[in-house]
Order: C-alpha cells, then structure tokens, then sequence
C-alpha cells in the first residue's frame, strides 16, 4: 500500500527520505504544487508532495487541492498523511505541541473543493461525519505515542481563507464554535481526498497562539522558530507511523 506525505509550511523537503525520482503529473485539474517525489523512506516506499511548491511560493488559496490529490490517486497512492502548520486555540495546544484533529470546520470559500461538478451521471454526496480516516488515525495515534511525541490526539480544526491570519475576535469566534486549531489548508483537501476515496489524515503542527491569545502581534519569525521544534516531532512520529503501513 502507497503512501504520500503532503507537507505543508515548514515541511517542504523530508529528511531522511531516499529519492528515486520525481514525476511530473498533468491533471484534468491543471498541474500539482510540483513533481510527486518517490522515495524510500524507514523501508517503505513514500510519494512525497510540498503543498505550496517545493519553494514555498504557493499560498493556501492558490493551491491547487484537486490536481494534488488526483495526481496522487492516479500514482495508486492510498493513504495520505497531511502535515500542516496550524495556530494553536485551545490552551493544552501550544507552539510546538503536535494534534492529530478528528474534525474540521470549514470557513473557506471561493475554493475548487469537489470533483463532482461536471458531466455527471447522478449528483454525489459523500459522507464526511468523521472528516478524517479512522483506520489511519488509530495507527498515528499508536505512532504518536510510540515516538513519545506528546501529541494531543483530536481536535478540531478550523480552515480559514487565508492568506491574511485571523482577527482577534474571528478566533473568539472559532473558539465558540468549537475550534481547537486554525489553519488554512485543511479545507478542501480532506474532502476531496474523501471523494477520491484515500484514506485521509492530519497531522498538525501548532506554530503559533492564534490571533489575540498570547501576543499582541504574529510574526513570521516566531511561526517559523516554532515549526523547526513541531516538525522534528511530526518525523519522529513519521518515522514509528511509516513502517506499519
Ligand atoms: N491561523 C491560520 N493558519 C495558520 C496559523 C494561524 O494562526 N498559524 C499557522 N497557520
């Protein structure tokens, strides 16, 4: 069984993984943030992908989440691990801290988020009570622990429209609702992968306090501090999750 990584901020290259080769895939979507990256990584062969171009160059509006999942579905790919930097809301979520959420809120908008639009032959609704792949949570649960992470083990995450952070009061806001994380690339690829039938799971990665909790103001310096300490976390938990696939 094939699986990918699609690594988001942060997570553009993935140590320790062993290229073979990279292939270049056209969509009836338009093209993928890049190349698919083959490899070998902890014995198993792994499909690697960075969500926002393999120079960061992609925002998270921009992404193209259709021609990214289809590429790796067409490449037999079946499970697919997400890695994501998201703002941290509920206080046990601090920077650094890695969650593995069980559901999502989704406030985007003015996305391509179906492949069910087009030339159908019946309108399809797919179930999405449990966003995220249940079989593959439980092993990156296990993994989790395994690696000694200190994940926090659901949650759920709220997918903004980006590419601007939140206002104070939009967070108090997610907070009623409900949110635990908030990040803007989570939303459509989990529905999409659902459509496509993957089996489809996060892996989050808290680079900040969200807007308004712990600090007067973001920055891109403290994001990015708080990611090199989260993504060493989320390959330790790679490194005990890959070998049981
Ligand atoms: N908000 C939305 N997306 C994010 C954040 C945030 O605070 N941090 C990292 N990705």
């Amino acid at each position: 069984m094939t699986v990918a990584i699609i690594g988001g901020t942060g997570l553009t290259r993935l140590k320790g993984l062993e290229i073979t080769h990279r292939e270049v895939v056209h969509t009836p979507y338009g093209e993928p943030s890049g190349p698919i990256t083959h490899g070998v990584l902890h014995g198993r062969e792994v499909l690697f992908l960075a969500r926002h171009g393999y120079g960061h160059t992609i925002p998270p509006h921009k992404v193209n989440y259709r021609a990214n999942l289809w590429a790796l579905k067409h490449l037999q790919v079946e499970h697919v691990v997400a890695v994501a930097a998201v703002g941290g809301i509920n206080e046990a979520m601090g920077p650094g801290t890695i969650v593995l959420p069980d559901q999502i809120i989704d406030y985007t908008w003015s996305r391509h988020h179906t492949f069910f639009e087009n030339d159908l032959t019946h309108v399809t609704h797919v179930d999405f009570t449990y966003p995220y792949d249940h079989a593959l949570r439980q092993r990156m649960i296990q993994a989790a622990g395994a690696a000694d992470a200190g994940a926090v083990i659901d949650g759920t995450y709220g997918a903004t429209q980006g590419p601007r952070l939140e206002t104070a009061a939009e967070i108090q806001r997610l907070r009623r609702d409900g949110c635990d994380l908030v990040g803007m690339t989570g939303m459509p690829e989990a529905a999409l992968a659902r459509e496509l039938e993957l089996a489809y799971a996060a892996c989050a990665v808290v680079a900040n306090w969200a807007a308004g909790l712990h600090s007067e103001e973001i920055t891109m310096a403290d994001i990015e501090r708080n990611l090199v300490r989260g993504m060493e976390r989320v390959r330790a938990v790679l490194g005990a999750l890959i070998p049981t696939l």
